[in-house]
């Protein structure tokens, strides 16, 4: 097991800046998830770590080497993709004891090592099958037991869910969780599923653009998103946001609306007075009121152990989520309250957080 360090990378494919000046520090033995919206970098980071990529700035770091020059091979990383690539004329077995015999290694130790894979991962009836002859979930597996036969240091992991039908998806993803709390080895795992990466990970790295904005355990990212973009990233149903102008005139502030509405606002300096705000609060966190602020049912989702519904507050929408049945109609109006202590506050101009006294 080791730890992995990015230090200030950077990568440019010619004059392409993709990934421009990641730091992060991965402990050993530690889940870390990299998400982020399509073309981010996240396979490109993947792919530094492994050295299937040059880096163009900055050292990566696995256990206390810089390993900026090391061949793959040398790095004691095992990479699992998103396409399993499986060799298909090859059975279950052989494919996950190719790389052992590739280097040599004895026939005995091969088959003891495939075997004690396959029994973790629950291919034992399967090894003398073709990848053909598998489900996803199954060659999905398989492709994980290739990664550890080889008892990696680091293993690395770039959407290997997405080919797979949903409810597959949820099934690997807490056998993965499982391997990895058997395990103990340190994984790097990508994907740009956010449900994927707060169930799965003990540490999140949100990015975008080649930059990381956030980094921290799921539920810190989810209690305390740094900036807007973080915000509405994690979270299913998104965070609501709500624009408006903090106004102070009787001492608590408030959040005057375009629509004129206004809603009470956490505790804030005085110097925030007129600035421009975006007060954001969780779909969970609306709760319907007899008082509160007025809004109009738009759409009702029932989903039996929960209901989804959409209002308009003024010129924006907001998306409720409650856990008793909702008896509301389209077009009926009603009162949602948000509650203060839920409330997160953005400023407008710049998407950072500002804090307040919750
Ligand atoms: N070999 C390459 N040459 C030029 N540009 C590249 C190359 N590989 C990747 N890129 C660009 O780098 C950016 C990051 O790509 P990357 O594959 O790392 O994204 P990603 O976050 O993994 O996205 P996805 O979620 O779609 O897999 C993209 O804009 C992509 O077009
Ligand atoms: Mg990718």
């Amino acid at each position: 097991m080791a730890s992995v360090d990015l230090i200030n990378v950077e990568k440019a494919f010619g004059e392409l800046n993709v990934i421009k000046g990641v730091s992060v520090s991965m402990k050993d033995g530690e889940f870390v998830v990299l998400v982020g919206p399509s073309g981010c970098g996240k396979s490109t980071l993947l792919r530094m770590i492994c050295g299937l990529e040059e880096v163009t700035g900055g050292d990566v770091r696995i256990g206390a080497k810089r390993v900026n020059d090391l061949q793959p091979k040398d790095r004691d990383i095992a990479m699992v993709f998103q396409s399993y690539a499986l060799y298909p004329h090859m059975t279950v077995a052989e494919n996950m004891g190719f790389s052992m015999k590739l280097r040599g290694i004895d026939r005995r130790i091969i088959d003891e090592k495939v075997h004690a894979a396959a029994e973790m991962l629950n291919l034992t009836g399967l090894v003398d099958r073709y990848p053909r002859q598998l489900s996803g979930g199954q060659r999905q597996r398989v492709a994980m037991g290739r990664a550890m036969v080889r008892d990696p240091e680091v293993f690395l992991f770039d959407e290997p869910l997405s080919n797979l039908d949903a409810k597959m998806r949820v099934q690997m993803r807490s056998e993965i969780k499982e391997l990895h709390q058997r395990l103990g080895t340190t994984i790097v795992y990508v994907t740009h599923d956010q449900v994927e990466a707060m169930t799965l990970a003990d540490k999140i790295v949100v990015m975008r653009d080649g930059v990381v904005e956030q980094i921290g355990a799921p539920l810190e990212l989810y209690d305390s998103p740094s900036n807007l973009f973080v915000a509405g990233f994690i979270g299913s149903p998104a965070m609501n946001f709500i624009k408006g102008r903090a106004e102070f005139r009787t001492g608590d502030p408030v959040l005057r609306l375009e629509s004129s509405a206004e809603i009470r606002l956490p505790p804030l300096p005085a110097s925030f007075d007129g600035r421009e705000l975006v007060l954001g609060i969780r779909p969970e966190h609306l709760q319907i009121s007899e008082s509160g602020t007025p809004v109009q049912v738009v759409v009702v989702e029932p989903m039996g152990s929960e209901t989804q519904v959409k209002f308009s507050l003024g010129e924006t929408d907001v998306v409720g989520l409650f856990h008793t049945r909702f008896e509301g109609v389209r077009g009926e109006r009603v009162h949602i309250a948000i509650p203060q202590e839920r409330i997160h506050i953005f400023d407008a101009e710049s998407e950072s957080r500002v804090q307040t006294a919750n």
